[in-house]
């Protein structure tokens, strides 16, 4: 037998259904506050990833899909969505109309992470950007419609986290700091944080190490830090966010594991899922575009994890049912139920029967099995009347119906 490979996953009926609510559910909400969807490759140049996320994360370092193609192209599968849309809004100049444009994107991503509950190397982001907007509006709006999109789902328990990272200015100077105090404090970290002290200080707020946890309680926060534009803009994104309505904490040791983030970043956090708390996350993005050899246009997002997601629906049932089962007796009647129910699919009948059904007992085990609304019995003597039994399932009435798509149809809809 030839199995799947570890940490990718197929989805399956009656679990795919889940999945088909949270994104109708998205491109739903998305609509209402004008996203368009893109479409992306999942293979791009890995020079992409390692100038956008950067070359010392985690997941440029350690995670990525990459290969050299048979044309001797150094390319990735890629490992997260905000890269490659950037990537296309420049290449076909998205901006050049107007620089604003809110797009979305669904699909599979790849990080060769270890798998666990919630951790999957073949995983699947819903993820949604907005360039061109410097505004604060524009964060309290992508923070608002992430939060509505949870509550259209029903879930209540993900909260929202924010913190700022600042910007070119005032970073530089925050980050020598963090360094200067880890130095001292070096013997207390873990082998990674002590590697990556220098190169990518900030993760060591970040680390899951309760020896880092415990040298870095004291650590100077980036808040404290903010130059006066950035500090401006993260009071202006928490006014903008109260008056949305939208509840929010301040977490001012959230550090993200990408490197393209300034000023306002957050998380939708649970307490759910074990150590996989982070449902969705994204943050502003000022450098990226021209980081990437576009013009200075600033950009905001986030992405959201749908397996994490579907974790968070449980058991929910979004299986549909269908609107009728036919049981037919004798084989006349189960060629006049094949007849009529491909007559009820073209009007837009959910049908199914049973293809091979023997006896009566046996089609009726298979109708409770699919829970149709409705069971239509044809017998010998109804079929001679042209004629067949119709029961609703929920109530049990049953009423005598003539034998067409039109009539059958009529009284089920
Ligand atoms: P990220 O924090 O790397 O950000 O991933 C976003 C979400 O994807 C996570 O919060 C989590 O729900 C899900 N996720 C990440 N890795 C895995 C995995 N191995 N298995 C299952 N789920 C996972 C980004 O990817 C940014 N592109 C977000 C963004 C968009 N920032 C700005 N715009």
């Amino acid at each position: 037998m030839i199995t799947g490979i570890k940490g990718f996953n197929d989805i399956l009926p009656g679990e795919v259904e889940r999945w088909q609510h949270i994104e109708d559910t998205a491109r739903r909400v998305f609509s209402l506050y004008g996203f368009s969807e893109i479409r992306i490759p999942i293979l791009e140049k890995t020079e992409l990833f390692r100038r956008s996320i950067g070359d010392t994360t985690d997941i440029v370092e350690k995670e990525m899909y990459s290969f050299v193609d048979k044309g001797e192209n150094a390319v990735t599968m890629r490992p997260e969505g905000t890269a490659s849309v950037m990537r296309s809004y420049i290449e076909h100049k998205l901006y050049a109309q107007d620089p604003v444009a809110k797009l979305y994107y669904m699909g599979p991503m790849f990080r060769y992470e270890r798998p666990q509950k919630g951790r999957y190397r073949q995983f699947h982001q819903i993820g949604a950007e907005v360039t061109g907007v410097t505004d604060p509006k524009v964060d309290a709006q992508v923070l608002t419609m992430l939060c509505h999109y949870f509550a259209e789902l029903g879930l209540t328990e993900p909260t929202l986290q924010i913190n700022s990272l600042g910007c070119p200015e005032c970073r530089p100077a925050y980050r020598q700091a963090l360094i200067d105090f880890l130095r001292e404090r070096l013997d207390s970290l873990c082998e990674d944080c002590k590697r990556r002290y220098q190169t990518n200080p900030l993760r060591a707020l970040d680390c899951k190490s309760a020896h880092c946890k415990e040298a870095t309680a004291s650590a100077p926060a980036m808040l404290d830090s903010l130059c006066a534009g950035c500090d401006d803009h993260f009071t202006a994104t928490r006014r903008h966010l109260e008056r949305a309505g939208t509840a929010y904490s301040i977490n001012n040791r959230m550090v993200r594991g990408l490197d393209y983030y300034t000023r306002t970043t957050f998380e939708l956090v649970t307490g759910l899922l074990g150590a996989q708390s982070a449902v969705a996350a994204g943050g502003r993005y000022d450098g990226l575009i021209s980081d990437l050899g576009g013009p200075a246009i600033p950009g905001i997002g986030f992405a959201m994890g749908v397996e994490r997601i579907a974790l968070l629906l449980g058991d929910q049932h979004f299986v549909g049912r269908p609107d009728l089962f036919i049981a037919a007796l004798g084989e006349e009647a189960q060629d006049e139920a094949f007849r009529l129910m491909c007559g009820l699919q073209r009007n837009g009948v959910a049908v199914e029967m049973d293809y091979e059904g023997k006896s009566l007992k046996s089609q009726m085990r298979r109708s409770d099995k699919f829970n149709a609304r409705f069971t239509l019995i044809i017998g010998g003597d109804e079929l001679a009347k042209g004629a067949a039994v119709l029961k609703a399932m929920d109530t049990g009435v049953q009423v005598e119906v003539p034998l067409t798509p039109e009539e059958v149809a009529a009284r089920i809809t």
